[in-house]
């Protein structure tokens, strides 16, 4: 797939104890690949059984040095790193206002700089090799937002940002980058989630109707985590995987309304905008 030989790829998971980087762990297992298998609930992943091709490693993604130790245990273990999953994070619900300073700061501990530093332990291994995938865990709210999850989304963008920059920097490198963006998906997520002091009624009728309207979903409002991990897979291995993966309709459906609705605000506004250089281009001309 992503190695030189017909060897199977070796994989570097994050948040391996649970939900996406969990089934998408039992399904490279059970493809005969190999996988370093990254959490701090290490005892979640005993269940996954006892396999020469997997290696379980303790290790909270804010500790860098933890994070490059596990690195170095996976590649002293099997030689090299194929496709990194960054999927260890959490959610964070509540109004932008009502978010404390130290939920906002510890949700971008975990959910970007957690992964920067997954990305500045694993990027030497791959460029050594010339090779390598890096899958970003990202969401459909990494292009989009909704009433109460502006901290999330906030994180979010950000792994979006540095993302678009990332695979420029290492594409003529041999290295592929893609951000995955699941809807909404059958996994503890919700049940993880931080939450803020609800202190402003003024955000009853937004931040509140939203939390209510998410907690009585139906389960089938859920994508399956088999199909999701399925996915990731399929993408992984193309030749040419894309730089966002969507998954699950209703989460692709709000990025296409937000895109659209973006690109038809930057249309709207184009005399606005091109004004700007009007002399520019008067000069120019
Ligand atoms: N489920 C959804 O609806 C959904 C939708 C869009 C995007 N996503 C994204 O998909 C990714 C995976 O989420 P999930 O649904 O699989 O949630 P999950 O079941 O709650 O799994 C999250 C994983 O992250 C790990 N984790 C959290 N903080 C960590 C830390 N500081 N250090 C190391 N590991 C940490 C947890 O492991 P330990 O607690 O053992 O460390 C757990 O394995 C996340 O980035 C999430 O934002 C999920």
């Amino acid at each position: 797939m992503t190695n030189t030989g017909n060897t199977p790829p070796i994989w570097f998971i994050t948040g391996a104890s649970s939900g996406i980087g969990r089934e998408l762990a039992v399904q490279a297992l059970a493809a005969g690949e190999a996988v370093v298998a990254v959490a701090r609930r290490t005892e979640a992943l005993g269940e996954l059984g006892e396999h020469e091709r997997l290696l379980v490693v303790e290790a909270d993604v804010r500790n860098e040095a933890a994070v490059a130790k596990a690195v170095e245990q996976g590649v002293a273990r099997f030689g090299r790193i194929d496709i990194v999953a960054n999927l260890a994070g959490y959610g964070l619900f509540g109004a932008v206002e009502e978010a404390a300073d130290g939920q906002a700061r510890a949700i971008f501990d975990t959910n970007v700089f957690g992964v920067l530093n997954v990305l500045r332990a694993t990027l030497p291994v791959l460029r050594g090799q010339r090779s390598g995938r890096i899958l970003q865990g990202s969401s459909y709210y990494g292009q989009t937002a909704d009433p109460g999850v502006g901290l999330l989304a906030a994180t979010k963008y950000a792994v979006e940002g540095l993302s678009d920059a990332l695979a420029a920097e290492v594409a003529p490198l041999g290295i592929h980058v893609t951000l995955v963006e699941p809807g909404l998906t059958a996994t503890p997520f919700l049940s993880n989630l931080d939450t803020a002091t609800a202190i402003h009624a003024d955000y009853d009728q937004t931040v509140r109707v939203l939390q209510q309207a998410i907690q009585a979903l139906p389960t089938t409002a859920f994508s399956g985590v088999d199909r999701v991990a399925a996915g990731i897979r399929t993408a992984v291995a193309d030749d040419n995987p894309p730089r966002r993966l969507a998954l699950g309709i209703a989460g692709a459906d709000s990025m296409r309304t937000a895109l659209a609705a973006r690109l038809a605000e930057l249309d709207k506004w184009a005399t606005v905008t091109n004004l700007v250089d009007a002399e520019l281009s008067a000069h120019n001309g």
